[in-house]
């Protein structure tokens, strides 16, 4: 398990990675990518939409352009608290200080589930696709995007030593012990040799 797959030391981390994150995410996951992913989505502006790990918000302002109302959930006070300077504490954003594992929502209240860049720092992602499905309403949707699994051994290597990073066969096994048994995979990239990400999108069964 990577070093960054534990929640303190993921707090922790944002605490100071919090400072500069939008200065330096777009130069892995942009706005090009973000809003090919929503595209993936069929969402009507009255859903109900969460965004785990929304962080400072970047998907969440992707989001908002389709939806009027984004539920925004974060383990980090410190990339909240810059959420909040963007959309204000009480606006069309309803912030939930939360982990991804122990999802504070009742079952099948959402119509969609959305989370970028979140799943490589949790610790049992599997126990986390479940609480996505859980609170997801039958028919709904869950997208999940994370880091694809680089294809050279010393990438691997660091990779493995840091957090999360799965090829489409891993995803395949994660999805499926989570109980989706609908999901396809897409790989995004920003430009040719910078980090690609793996997208899946997932049926909620009826
Ligand atoms: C790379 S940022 C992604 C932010 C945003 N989703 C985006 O698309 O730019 C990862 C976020 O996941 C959050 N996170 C990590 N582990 C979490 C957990 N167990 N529960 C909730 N949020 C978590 C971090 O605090 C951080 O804000």
């Amino acid at each position: 398990m990577g070093v960054l797959e534990n929640k303190a030391r993921a707090r922790t981390f944002y605490k100071y990675l919090s400072k500069v994150y939008d200065t330096i995410n777009p130069f892995i996951w942009d706005e090009r990518m973000r809003d090919e992913a929503i595209e993936m989505l069929d969402v009507a502006p009255e859903d109900r939409v969460l965004d785990i790990g929304c962080g400072t918000g970047f998907a969440t302002e992707g989001l908002l352009q389709h939806v009027d109302t984004v539920y925004g959930l974060d383990q980090s006070p410190h990339q909240l608290s810059k959420a909040y300077q963007k959309f204000g504490k009480r606006g069309n954003v309803r912030f939930h200080v939360g982990d991804a594992e122990r999802l504070p929502f009742k079952d099948d209240t959402f119509d969609v589930v959305w989370s970028s860049g979140s799943i490589e720092y949790w610790p049992n992602p599997v126990d986390a696709l479940e609480e996505c499905r859980r609170i997801t309403k039958p028919g709904g949707t869950v997208l999940i995007v994370g880091p694809d699994y680089p294809n050279s051994s010393l990438f691997q290597k660091v990779a493995d030593a840091i957090m999360l990073f799965y090829d489409e066969a891993e995803a395949d096994r994660m999805f499926e012990a989570a109980g989706f048994e609908r999901f396809e995979h897409h790989i995004q990239q920003s430009r040719p040799g910078s980090p690609r990400a793996i997208t899946t999108i997932a049926d909620v069964p009826e």
